[in-house]
Parts: C-alpha cells; structure tokens; sequence
C-alpha cells in the first residue's frame, strides 16, 4: 500500500456528505513525504507524453503540482480564483467552474502568458469529486489552445461521477488513491 493510502486509512477523517478531511497531510498541514511517495506514479504513468507544463488550481492543488511539476522538469502553473488587478481582463482566460460542496459557482483565471497554443499540459489536483475543478481547467487549456495530455489525482471519490465525466470528455484520469466507499465512516479503495 503506498504511503498516501496509508495516511489516508491512518489520519483521514470521514465527515457527513461523503466528505474525507484529510487536513493533517494534504490540505492544511501538509506532509512533504506523503506527496513525495506519490509524485512518481504520475511521472511513470504521464512519462511519454512530453509534458512541457502542469497545471493545478489554487489552493490545495498547488502543493501536489508543485512536487509533479518539478520530477518533469516543466513549470507549474494554478488557475487564481480571484482576479490580480495587474492582469487586464483581455489578457486571461476565464472559465466557470461550479463547487457542489460549497453551493457557489466561481470564476477562475489564468493569465494568456503562460499557457502557448504547443503547450502539452498535465492537470494535477489534490481532490476528484465532481470534476468541475478539472473541467474548468481543461477549458482554460483549450482556450489557449494547448493540449491537455492527462489529468492525474492524489484522492478519488470514485462514487462521485467526476471520473466519468472526465473520461466521457476524453481525457486519461489516473488516481493514486481510489476511494470506492466512505459509508459508515469506513474508507474503502479499490483493489
Ligand atoms: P470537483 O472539483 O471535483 O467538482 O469538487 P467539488 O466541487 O465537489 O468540491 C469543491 C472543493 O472541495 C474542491 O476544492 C475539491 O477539491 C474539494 N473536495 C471535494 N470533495 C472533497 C473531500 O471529500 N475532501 C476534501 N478534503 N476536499 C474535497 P476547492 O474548493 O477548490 O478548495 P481548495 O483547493 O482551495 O481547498
Ligand atoms: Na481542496
Ligand atoms: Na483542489
């Protein structure tokens, strides 16, 4: 079992509507370790697509990225949630993106300088629920016309339709963690 999985088991902590807080590790206090012992899955299975970029979207993704970003050699980029006065608003691109937890719909942006049209871009996010976090960052890649090559999760909840969504749309998903249930309080993966 990798080291994330284990924390996961060890520390996540099961809360009403599905949600599994993983704050102690991942996305409050986070432990180096733990992104480090899953950050070579994705440059194994991601290895051949020549990457030149990996994308994530503030907050929680950043630190996974970041780690990602760095095996491949290519910069790490993450969408803002709220606009910089600095970046005129011809030059961003701007996609909508919609949180089922939080009940609000917000647009994130990125500016058009660091996304190129021969960009081959990997999404990385911490957390696939719905899929609208990595739905809305595919389209800011499209809008540039990059490609997107993947999209690669540290935690699935594969009992939510974000991986179908995702797949249906025609983009590769790989997950480090797979969660199949978290009912009762039980976590369970696949496999
Ligand atoms: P989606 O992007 O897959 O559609 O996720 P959804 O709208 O359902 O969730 C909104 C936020 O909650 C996202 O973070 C997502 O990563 C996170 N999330 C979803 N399910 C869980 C869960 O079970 N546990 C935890 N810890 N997070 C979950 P965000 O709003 O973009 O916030 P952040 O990145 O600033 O933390
Ligand atoms: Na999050
Ligand atoms: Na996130």
């Amino acid at each position: 079992m990798s080291n994330l999985k284990q924390m996961v088991l060890d520390y996540g902590k099961v809360y009403p509507g599905n949600v599994l807080k993983v704050d102690s590790f991942l996305n409050h206090q986070i432990d180096p370790h733990v992104i480090k012992s899953i950050e070579n899955d994705f440059y194994q299975y991601f290895k051949n697509k020549g990457i030149t970029k990996v994308l994530t979207i503030e907050s929680s993704g950043i630190a996974p990225a970041l780690m990602v970003a760095y095996r491949f050699d290519v910069p790490m980029l993450f969408a803002k949630k709220a606009l910089p006065s600095t970046i005129k608003s011809e030059d961003k691109y701007e996609t909508l993106v919609h949180s089922y937890t939080k009940n609000t719909s917000s647009n994130v942006f990125i500016s058009k300088e660091y996304l190129d049209k021969d960009d081959k871009v990997l999404i990385i996010d911490d957390f696939l629920a719905n899929g609208e976090a990595a739905a809305g960052l595919a389209d800011l890649i499209e809008q540039s016309g990059a490609e997107t090559v993947g999209i690669g999760i540290c935690i699935e909840k594969s009992f939510q339709p974000g991986r179908e969504r995702l797949e249906k749309a025609g983009y590769d998903v790989y997950s480090t963690c797979r969660i199949k249930s978290l009912g009762d309080g039980k976590i369970e993966f696949y496999e």
